[in-house]
């Protein structure tokens, strides 16, 4: 089990940039770690509905109460078409230095001063859960 979550832990930190998305692993890991409060996906929850449901939507549709304000409106992170298009590096980077930074809308804010890496990288694990509902 230990083993298993650090070659999560390493994925995710960039170790392996040049790979495609590891989806299926990174779900795998996060349902092997099962449903306590400490695990990845379960801190992911707890961070994203504090921090991201205003605009993201408690299930990721981009529905969120403040997502009238926003143009254009975040995407569908339940759409598992959609997601699996993102690379990991690129969901984390997005999170973490915000939408100006990867050329996608500044109204997406950066949260590298107000998260922990480890808050990013359980972000990242949940948002990726998100799209595995649809
Ligand atoms: C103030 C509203 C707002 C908040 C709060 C917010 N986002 Fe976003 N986010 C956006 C918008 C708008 C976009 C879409 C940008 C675009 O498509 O140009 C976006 C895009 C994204 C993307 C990129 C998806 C894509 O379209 O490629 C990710 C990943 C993301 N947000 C994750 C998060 C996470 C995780 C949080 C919480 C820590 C969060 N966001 C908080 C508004 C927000």
């Amino acid at each position: 089990m230990a083993d298993i979550a650090v070659c999560a832990w390493a994925f995710l930190a960039g170790c392996a940039p040049d790979s495609p998305p590891q989806r299926d692993l990174v779900m795998e890991v996060a349902a092997a770690m099962g449903e306590g409060f400490d695990t990845p996906a379960s801190r992911g929850g707890e961070l994203y509905s504090r921090y991201c449901s205003v605009c993201h939507g408690a299930t990721g549709r981009g529905d969120g109460f403040n997502a009238f304000n926003l143009n254009p409106k975040p995407r569908n992170f339940s759409d598992s078409a959609f997601v699996s298009h993102l690379d990991t590096a690129l969901i984390r980077e997005t999170i973490s230095r915000g939408g100006s930074a990867v050329g996608l809308s500044s109204l997406m804010p950066p949260w590298r001063n107000t998260l922990t890496k480890r808050d990013l990288d359980d972000l990242v694990i949940y948002v990726i859960e998100l799209s595995a509902t649809e």
